[in-house]
């Protein structure tokens, strides 16, 4: 893995400040928790989504998969360093609230790793709450240790 030197906390402050701008666009008429994510790619720029759910409520699909989903679109795929992730339960108005941190559900670190693969880096994990300061680091290969992925194919 290649090693990486975006895991500075104003990383992550400027991961976490994009996140809760995107998670103002939240589509979470059913649940009411807005996620926001962001991704950092090599070159500095951000790509950033938000949770985008579904009458159907098994088809919806989380900030993080939104947003690499996106990245892979614009061909950045094997660029990602890092991703910031917020969520919390929101107001009347829309807009998350709460103290407390998310960390990606387990599909989305599944998701994350697949990045992770393409990239051959290990990517920095930065959690926050909609808000306050609290923030936490981690790397993907903490938060999925022993991850399935293309070498358990045979492809790479
Ligand atoms: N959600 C995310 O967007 N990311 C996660 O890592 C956890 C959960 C979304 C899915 C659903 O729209 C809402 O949060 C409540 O589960």
């Amino acid at each position: 893995m290649k090693s990486t030197n975006h895991a500075d906390t104003a990383t992550g402050e400027k991961l976490i400040a994009a996140a809760r701008g995107a998670a103002l666009n939240a589509h979470a008429p059913y649940s009411r928790f807005g996620v926001g994510a962001a991704v950092l790619l090599t070159d500095g720029s951000m790509i950033t989504a938000s949770n985008f759910e579904n009458a159907s409520y098994g088809l919806s699909l989380c900030a993080e998969t939104v947003a690499l989903a996106s990245t892979s679109a614009s061909g950045k795929l094997r660029d990602v360093v890092a991703i910031g992730v917020i969520g919390g339960a929101m107001d009347t108005g829309g807009v998350p609230r709460g103290l407390t941190p998310v960390s990606p559900c387990g599909r989305c670190r599944q998701v994350i790793n697949e990045a992770a693969q393409m990239g051959g880096r290990d990517i920095i994990v930065w959690c926050g709450a909609a808000e306050g300061n609290a923030m936490t680091r981690y790397l993907l290969s903490d938060l999925l240790p022993d991850a399935f992925g293309p070498a358990d194919l045979g492809i790479f």
